[in-house]
Formats: structure tokens, C-alpha cells, sequence
């Protein structure tokens, strides 16, 4: 088997390429990546020298560079983890994330339509069924849930899953789209909460909580996902949707104020800051169809998760302290100062 996994140096597409080199010794994984700001080469070091393992620096959007990879290794399933993640960049730049989510996911479908493909796999999340009232604990995103988006970045995931399944429809492209929940675990992104907050404690700086802080998220640990990724590639049905998810709904601020408890660090750092814009209130997905139809079941526990998540943000300071020491030191200025 021969998979190209777009996307590979990012937080879960490298999560998932550990994983299928570890699961399955006898594929080969082809990683594709931009290497944009969230791409970092540094996170695919221990598995650079893997004979079954390549890495190919390129744009899912530059149809030269996909179909020249697709012609020379003819793929069996693509997995795209390729886009622009971050919803806070989507509000100051939307551009880039239709470029990349929308039309990138294009180039791809049209790569496997040409060179013919067992499966494509588009990997989308649970933002694009928009958000939940806190008041109403007994809601739940199903697969049946209308599309009803509300940033920039979900609306571009959102207008990627309706490309996927017209490809399926109008051209028979075998795919399957899993919407997932927020995930944390190793090589997070030091932008996003959990990352973010672990970072700024270990520093001493605030913690820049949006809004009341009252937001609620659904987490599950990146491995979690990535096996159940790893289960609908193989066994999904065509042209379906999977929400994952596992039941660990948590408000934002308690989140920090477990990090601070683990950390040692002081509650007074939580500092609370002007709210996201069209701040989506709660995600809670209805991993229902994905249990009774592949047996999936998240198998780490938040408070197990959330503690292995921090130990690894402190064996590997020299991962992040990189990343937060560059240009993300303007971003970050541009995002919190004076907010
Ligand atoms: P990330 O931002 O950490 O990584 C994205 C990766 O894609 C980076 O390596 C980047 O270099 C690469 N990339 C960006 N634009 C590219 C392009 N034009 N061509 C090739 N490569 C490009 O993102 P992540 O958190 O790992 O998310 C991966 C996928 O999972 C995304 O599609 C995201 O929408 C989805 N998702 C994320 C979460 C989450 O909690 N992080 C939850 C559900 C779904
Ligand atoms: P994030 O990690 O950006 O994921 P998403 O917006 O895709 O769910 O944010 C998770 C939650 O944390 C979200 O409600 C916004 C909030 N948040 C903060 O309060 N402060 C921060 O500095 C960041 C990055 C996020």
C-alpha cells in the first residue's frame, strides 16, 4: 500500500505518520507539505531515514508538483491534512485558507481522478456544523447536522467537504471525510489553547483567555483520531461521513487552570482578553456511527492525555522554543498586544 499523506509536518498529519509507519511497517508513506508556518522538517526527524518514509517539500495547489508526484507513485489512498488550521488567522486573512482548503483539495481530487485512486481521504473537522448553545448539553453534532459555519476557516473546510462529495457524485471519486473534534498531544502548534497556555506558563507570561472563557470544546488525544482515521481508510464506506469525537466536552477555563495546577504556576497569570470574533460557544460531536460501524472508541482519557501532553511540551522545549523564538513572535504581538 501506498499512501501520500498531505500535510505530514503538521500536528496530527505527523501524529498520523508516525502512527501508520509504526502500524503498518509494510506501507509506504509518501508525505506532501508546503511547509508553511506550521510546517516544521524538525518534526519529522525520527522518521526522515525510514526506508518506507519520503518527504516532498510542495503546495497541494501547484498541479505540476501534485501530478508529477501522483505519476511517479501512483498512490493507493491519499489522506489530506494539507490546510490553513488556524480560525484566529482566518479572521485577519481569509484568503489563503480558500486558496489552500478549497482549491487545494481540488487539485488533489483531480490528481486522483487521473491517475485513479482506492481511496480519498478528506480530513475535516467538526467546525463546519458551526456551534452549539451552552444552554442545551443535550444537542449534538450527528452526521446529519446541517452545514451552518461561521468563520472563514470552517467555511472553507465546510466548502471542501461539498467538493469532496460532488467529486464522489458527479465522478464516482471513491472518498470518505471524517469531522473531527479539537485534538491536543505532541507537535501542537504552539498558536493553538493548549499549546499556547503550556508555553506561556512555562515563560511566566499571561494567559490570554478569549471572552469569560466559557467556550467549550470536545477534545480528544491526537493518536485517538489518527487510529480512527487509520480505521476508515481501510474500513469506511465510500462516499460517507465519520464524526469523531469522545465525549470530553471542557470549558476553556478550566483547561488553563488545569494547565497552572500541573505546571505549578499561579492562577493569577490568567489574564482575560477581548473575545474572538463570531466565537463559536460549544463542539460537541455524536461519535455514535463511527463506534457502531468500525468499533472506534477513544481509548486516552483527558486527564491522562492532557498529563502525557504537558510531559512531552517539557521533554522537547527545544521543538517549540524554536518555533515561539521566530517569526511567531509578531504574530503573536499583532494577536495579544493590547487586546
Ligand atoms: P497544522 O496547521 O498543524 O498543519 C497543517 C500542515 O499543512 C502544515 O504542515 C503545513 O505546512 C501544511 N500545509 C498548509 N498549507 C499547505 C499547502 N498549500 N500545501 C501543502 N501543505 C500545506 O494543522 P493540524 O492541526 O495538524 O490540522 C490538520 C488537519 O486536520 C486540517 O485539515 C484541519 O482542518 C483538521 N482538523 C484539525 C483539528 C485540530 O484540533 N487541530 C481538529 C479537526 C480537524
Ligand atoms: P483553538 O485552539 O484556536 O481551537 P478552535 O478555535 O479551532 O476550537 O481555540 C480553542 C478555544 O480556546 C477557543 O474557544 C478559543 C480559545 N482560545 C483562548 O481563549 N485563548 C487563546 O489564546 C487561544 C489561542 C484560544
Amino acid at each position: 500500500m501506498n499512501i501520500i499523506v498531505t500535510g505530514g509536518a503538521g500536528f496530527i498529519g505527523s501524529n498520523f505518520v508516525f502512527h501508520m509507519l509504526d502500524k503498518h511497517p509494510d506501507y509506504r508513506i509518501v508525505c506532501l507539505d508546503k511547509l508553511t508556518y506550521a510546517g516544521n522538517l524538525s518534526t519529522l526527524k525520527s522518521v526522515m531515514d525510514n526506508p518506507n518514509f519520503r518527504f516532498v517539500k510542495a503546495d497541494i495547489c501547484d498541479r505540476d508538483a501534485v501530478f508529477a508526484l501522483f505519476e511517479e507513485e501512483k498512490p493507493d489512498i491519499v489522506v489530506n491534512f494539507a490546510a490553513e488550521s488556524h480560525v484566529d488567522r482566518s479572521i485577519e486573512d481569509p484568503g489563503i485558507f480558500l486558496k489552500t482548503n478549497i482549491l487545494g483539495t481540488q487539485t488533489l481530487m483531480d490528481a486522483c481522478r487521473k491517475y485513479g485512486i482506492q481511496r480519498y481521504h478528506q480530513v475535516s473537522t467538526d467546525e463546519v456544523y458551526g456551534d452549539l448553545p451552552l444552554d442545551r448539553p443535550d444537542l449534538f453534532f450527528t452526521e446529519e447536522t446541517p452545514i451552518h459555519t461561521s468563520s472563514p476557516y470552517s467555511s472553507s473546510k465546510a466548502g471542501a467537504d461539498l467538493l469532496v462529495l460532488a467529486y464522489h457524485r458527479t465522478f464516482g471519486l471513491p472518498v470518505t471525510i471524517s469531522r473531527c473534534s479539537n485534538n491536543y498531544g505532541p507537535y501542537h502548534f504552539p498558536e493553538k489553547l493548549i499549546p499556547l497556555m503550556i508555553a506561556n506558563a512555562l515563560n511566566d507570561k499571561p494567559l490570554p483567555v478569549y471572552g469569560k472563557g466559557e467556550n467549550v470544546r470536545d477534545w480528544l488525544y491526537v493518536e485517538d483520531h489518527c487510529k480512527a482515521i487509520d480505521l476508515i481508510i481501510h474500513n469506511g464506506k465510500v462516499g460517507e461521513v465519520y464524526n469523531i469525537g469522545g465525549h470530553n466536552e471542557m470549558a476553556n477555563i478550566d483547561i488553563v487552570k488545569i494547565i497552572c495546577k500541573e505546571l505549578n504556576k499561579p492562577e493569577s497569570l490568567i489574564t482575560y482578553v477581548a473575545d474572538r470574533k463570531g466565537h463559536d460557544m460549544r463542539y460537541a460531536i455524536d461519535p455514535t456511527k463511527i463506534h457502531n460501524e468500525l468499533g472506534w472508541l477513544p481509548e486516552t482519557k483527558f486527564a491522562d492525555g492532557i498529563k502525557k501532553t504537558i510531559q512531552w511540551y517539557l521533554d522537547n522545549k527545544d521543538w517549540w522554543e524554536e518555533i515561539i523564538s521566530g517569526e511567531y513572535q509578531n504574530y503573536y504581538d499583532k494577536m495579544y498586544s493590547n487586546r
